[in-house]
């Protein structure tokens, strides 16, 4: 439990405490786990695995907010606002999660100064990272915000290589596409570029991020 941000700096003594309310959910890859629109009556901790946060656009085209982690939570919008789940939340992998209904989470956040301080800095940090997406959709092309994604995949998840290059495990195309708010088309458009220009090395199921992956992604900016 230490493991997850929103208690790192809880005592062992509260942290049992608070698991006594929680549930233990296993949820298996695909799974909606929160529903948009629905009420919410529980937040969720993520100990293992990885999920999406998304919304559908109007035309049916699903568009990816976030992916998070072991370590992160979700849920707690419509806990600490009233209103409906504000996205739908889907395990990307076999996950494992802790759920927390409204009330002990409530009461957690008045009585645990850390807890709110957490919550408070997770919603900062989701901003943040809402503004950063928002500059980006409006002031980078498809390329740019593929190449913004792989680094960032590359950073959180990779395994660095004996060469400086770094890999990991890719998703299918159609959800990169996504995430970085494009097409599958225009994604794979992209991505043969990159292979071509030599910054990376895509397979099935990884990508390969070359060491000169910067310096190129430079390069293509003076061309
Ligand atoms: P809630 O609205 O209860 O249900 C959906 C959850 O998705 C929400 O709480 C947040 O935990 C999470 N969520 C919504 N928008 C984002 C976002 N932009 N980035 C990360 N997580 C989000």
């Amino acid at each position: 439990l230490k493991k997850v941000y929103i208690f790192s700096e809880v005592s062992e003594k509260h942290l049992k405490e608070i698991l006594i309310h929680c549930k233990e959910k296993r949820v298996t890859k695909g799974e909606i786990i929160v529903s948009e629109n629905e009420l919410g009556d529980s937040m969720y901790l993520i100990l293992e695995g990885e999920v999406k946060v998304s919304l559908m656009s109007e035309e049916g085209k699903e568009i990816i907010l976030s992916t998070l982690r072991k370590g992160d939570c979700f849920g707690e919008m419509s806990l600490l606002d009233g209103e409906p789940r504000s996205a739908n939340v889907i395990a990307l992998t076999d996950t494992e999660l802790l759920e927390l209904s409204r009330e002990s989470f409530l009461n957690e956040i008045v009585s645990n100064k850390h807890i709110a301080g957490a919550i408070l800095k997770v919603l900062s940090m989701r901003l943040r990272e809402a503004n950063e997406r928002i500059l980006g959709l409006m002031s980078k092309d498809v390329f740019d915000r593929l190449a913004e994604y792989f680094q960032k995949e590359a950073s959180v998840k990779g395994r660095e290589l004996i060469d400086g290059s770094v890999v990991f495990e890719r998703l299918p195309q159609s959800e990169i596409a996504s995430i970085v708010g494009s097409s599958r088309e225009t994604v794979t458009r992209a991505i043969k570029e990159m292979v071509d220009k030599g910054m990376i090395i895509a397979s099935g199921k990884q990508i390969i991020l070359k060491k000169n992956f910067q310096n190129l992604l430079i390069k293509r900016h003076k061309e």
